[in-house]
């Protein structure tokens, strides 16, 4: 058994490090219970999940007074209300009569959260306004009654919760992620729509796909032609982390002759899309003026598409404009950053550690941070309906098939390279936050 708490990989998880550009003394390994297990499972509901901010949604999905909309998190159910006040709020999703969770989805112009069993009424403060036949209970106190309200907070359009009101602020907590993206400029977005899609996996099956690189080269092939997959940074905070990706620049992977037509074919069939709808088939390969490179070509045509919306990206360099931040929030998000993009992938637990739920947001940039509210769709798309574009498309090949293969008797430990150092990161944490040790599974007795 390899010491997972060896202290090279400290030295590891402290400093910055590329992609590929580490090697590792000795690979992590974590025990494969952590994703089937159902007790395992269970501490996360008691320890992780009520204790840690988390995604639900964009601003605005609860943009006007009277919009609500329920966030789920595996057993958790919050309710999200913006009150007549403007001041949005949040509350554990459960009548304070016999406990009927009140609103069940989302929707706009509640006046009043009423608990359709026995017709129990809060206002949209948490209040309790009114008590059906009150007298039968003997006396009550309305005060005594409140919603159990959530720990509620933004940044950057999005919509966090804390199910504990004890926890460290939302800013804390985010450690130096809005300090490293403030260049782009996130109060410009506006949610466009949402998705929720069940799966048959564990929550960190599909966390730990969005969580490193390594899996281009064997999933994602057709990208390795625009993206440097190989030297891209990666950082890791205390508990979340980042990497960051150039696009229509090839693989160091493909070797050093690799031409501008191979480039700019994989860039257009991976996401052509961000340059507008002419680009989303093959199509011919552009002129690159003296001076400039084919990413510069790539960025200026995605400027001229969002300038079609009105939105400016002048301001926004190349690399701005062609290179990916990925940030991957503690436990369960990873959010999707360019000049022209915002997206942001949460994993959720489902009722058992063999299913759950993943959900997208999708964001578009306006033409000034002035913008008025959007309203965005909330869609639940089955998995085998869903249709994520060509990239995610093949990240959900996998997230269909991973579970059953952890169920195999004979696989016992997930084995991490340093190039996977963000999933190890998360683990670390976790194993913080569950009370385990390093490499552990069970909060006490025999830690295998
Ligand atoms: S359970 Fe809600 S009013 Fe009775
Ligand atoms: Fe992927």
């Amino acid at each position: 058994m390899v010491d997972v708490a060896a202290p090279q990989e400290t030295e590891i998880l402290g400093t910055a490090v590329t992609a590929s550009g580490l090697a590792s003394l000795a690979p992590v390994k974590i025990p494969v219970q952590r994703y089937i297990s159902p007790e395992f499972a269970e501490l996360e509901h008691e320890r992780l999940w009520p204790k840690v901010w988390h995604v639900a949604c964009t601003v605005d999905h609860v943009a006007n007074p009277g919009d609500w909309f329920e966030h789920r998190l595996g057993k958790y159910s919050i309710l999200l209300v913006r009150g007549t006040d403007g001041v949005l709020r949040g509350f554990q999703n459960a009548c304070r009569h016999r406990g009927n969770p009140i609103c069940q989805g989302s929707g706009a112009g509640i006046t009043e959260l009423r608990c359709p069993y026995h017709r129990w009424a809060w206002d949209l403060a948490g209040r309790l306004r009114e008590i059906p036949s009150r007298r039968g209970f003997g006396p009550i106190n309305n005060d005594d009654l409140p919603l159990v309200p959530v720990k509620v907070d933004t940044w950057g359009r999005l919509v966090f919760v804390n199910l504990d009101t004890g926890a460290e602020p939302l800013e804390g907590w985010l450690e130096g992620i809005p300090d490293d993206i403030a260049w782009a400029n996130l109060d410009e977005f506006r949610g466009t729509y949402s998705t929720v899609t069940p799966v048959n996996c564990n929550w960190k099956v599909v966390n730990e796909g969005f969580s490193e690189t390594y899996h281009v080269q064997g999933l994602h092939r057709e990208m390795l032609g625009s993206i440097n997959d190989v030297d891209a940074p990666q950082r890791i905070w205390d508990h979340h982390s980042a990497s960051y990706q150039a696009y229509g620049v090839p693989s160091p992977r493909l070797g050093r002759n690799v031409s501008d037509q191979t480039v700019w074919d994989s860039f257009v069939a991976t996401q052509g899309g961000r340059m507008g709808p002419d680009y989303t088939e093959p199509c011919a390969l552009p002129e690159v003026p003296e001076g400039q490179t084919l990413q510069d070509v790539i960025a200026q045509n995605i400027r001229e598409h969002q300038a079609t919306s009105g939105v400016d990206l002048k301001g926004y360099d190349t690399a701005q404009i062609t290179h990916l931040s990925q940030y991957n929030l503690f436990p369960n998000t990873t959010l999707l950053i360019s000049a022209d993009l915002f997206t942001v992938l949460t994993a959720r637990p489902g009722p058992s550690p063999d299913t759950g739920e993943l959900v997208t947001i999708h964001l578009s940039r306006m033409p000034s941070a002035d913008a008025p509210a959007s309203s965005p769709v909330h869609v639940t798309v089955p998995m085998d309906q869903a249709d994520f574009g060509f990239v995610l498309n093949q990240d959900f090949s996998v997230i269909r098939t991973m579970q059953a293969g952890l169920h195999q008797p004979g696989f016992t430990h997930v084995w991490l390279s340093g190039e996977e150092c963000r999933i190890i990161n998360m683990h670390r944490h976790l194993e913080r936050c569950l009370g385990l040790a390093p490499g552990g599974w069970q909060r006490s007795g025999h830690l295998h």
